[in-house]
């Protein structure tokens, strides 16, 4: 792909609607495919990584059937998963990967899993641990002190136990849960740090035993039931892009409407708000997952300091939030940021090394226990060949960047933004004028 061209943009306008949410577009997809009948779901999220979720679903014996240009994907399921007669690939979608490992796990039949090259590098022994410990019998590829992809699945009968988190993870969580599905027993999770609960919240919809009592969550073996539709709510995470480019960028005023207003993904913006952020927040519809209009205007941000036990709520907003902390007044310090070196590239390599290039003075300091960013902001960012390391967010997030910058930038690669948001590059020259 050739380096696309970002030219400063004057503000931004309108009304915005954000793709479906990628998270619960994958929960709404499994836990259906599990439910004997058909279940719509309306505002599906169609990127790549859902669509591995789907593709998988069909080689499990689901019927799947598509309306992108609607946003809805109907899933037809006999109430229970078949024998793949293939391998299933997981593409580079580590959700589907994670998430699939504690559903396979269960079933009365084998399956081998597999992922692009970018996929077989994230570690998995975070979740193959806890769910070994269930009875699970899986055979990975080992490396050093991890195992990774592709992993053999063989069939064996799970029971219920408890599992401390070690590192906070919603899709760690989720394997856990989906396994407790179909374990003897109570199977147990509990979360010294919340991580998003898309996959609870799903789970009490479908009907299944599943309990929530501090921080400890509690399932039992369920058969579930359809709830016949499913409305997913916008992707916050896709509109921070947006909401950070309104921040900066003098002039704009959005509005974005039906964004997933869940708590345990509001992270960022807690703390936008709290670096002096106008955002306006108008519910919509309570339902089981919350939705708000939101309206934004431009303003000037100053920095501050996000604690270790704010990044699961804002982790995958953390590449937009440092480029927000670039252009606020004073010091921002990022604490407790180590798991962005495991997502789709190290994210704390790509952001430094984009962030240098745009002339901000931002540190990493890898301490024994934690690792923490330090950004002075600075008034401007200048001209520069930015580079995507093939990381939809970073890519996102260079993009805003430059859309504040002083003069044009290039940015290598940004084909890998279909992994989240297909419509990102159309929706925001349409909100903001780029070439
Ligand atoms: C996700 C959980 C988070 C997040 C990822 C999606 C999910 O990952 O970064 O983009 O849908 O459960 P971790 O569970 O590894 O923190």
């Amino acid at each position: 792909m050739k380096p696309i061209i970002i030219k400063p943009c004057s503000g931004l306008k309108g009304i915005i609607r954000i793709p479906g949410d990628k998270s619960i577009s994958h929960r709404a997809a499994i836990l259906s495919a599990l439910a004997k009948g058909k279940t719509e779901i309306k505002n599906f999220l169609f990127s790549d990584d859902c669509l591995v979720t789907l593709n998988t679903l069909k080689h499990l014996g689901v019927r799947v059937v598509t309306r992108p240009r609607l946003s809805e994907a109907v899933i037809i399921s006999p109430g229970f998963l078949k024998k793949p007669s293939r391998f299933l690939n997981m593409g580079e979608s580590g959700t589907s990967a994670r998430m699939f490992l504690g559903l396979l796990a269960g079933q009365d039949f084998c399956s081998i899993i597999g992922g692009a090259s970018s996929l077989l590098h994230r570690p998995m022994l975070r979740v193959l641990e806890p769910l070994r410990l269930m009875g699970a019998c899986v055979r990975a590829r080992k490396i050093k002190n991890d195992e990774f992809l592709p992993c053999e699945i063989f069939s064996n009968e799970l029971h219920g136990f408890t599992w401390e988190q070690k590192v906070p993870s919603a899709q760690v969580k989720s394997a856990i849960l989906l396994a407790g599905l179909f374990a003897k027993g109570v199977t147990s999770v509990v979360e010294p740090v919340r991580t998003r609960d898309h996959t609870e919240r799903m789970l009490k919809l479908f009907g299944a035993q599943i309990s929530i009592e501090h921080k400890t969550l509690r399932i039992r073996k369920s058969v579930l039931k359809s709830p016949g539709e499913i409305f997913v709510a916008s992707d916050i995470s896709s509109a921070a892009f947006f909401i950070v480019a309104a921040l900066l960028i003098k002039n704009s005023k959005i509005i974005l409407k039906n964004v997933s207003i869940n708590p345990t993904r509001m992270g960022a913006i807690r703390v936008l708000k709290r670096m002096g952020a106008y955002i306006k927040v108008s519910l919509v519809k309570e339902s089981f997952e919350p939705r708000a209009d939101l309206e934004v205007c431009f303003s000037s941000l100053k920095g501050t300091i996000v604690k270790a036990r704010e990044i699961p709520a804002l982790i995958d907003e953390l590449p937009i939030l440092m480029v927000a902390a670039s252009k606020a007044k004073g010091k921002t310090l990022f604490e407790g940021v180590g798991e962005l070196r495991v997502k789709e590239t190290d994210r704390i390599r790509s952001m430094e090394f984009n962030l240098l290039k745009l002339g901000v003075d931002i540190r990493v300091k890898s301490l024994k226990e934690s690792e923490n960013i330090e950004i002075q902001g600075a008034d401007s960012f200048k001209g520069a060949c930015l580079k995507s390391f093939a990381d939809h967010r970073t890519a996102m997030s260079m993009i805003v960047a430059a859309l504040s910058a002083d003069t044009a930038c290039s940015i290598d690669d940004v084909s890998c933004i279909s992994k989240s948001f297909p419509q990102f590059l159309t929706l925001i020259k349409t909100s903001c004028c780029i070439s």
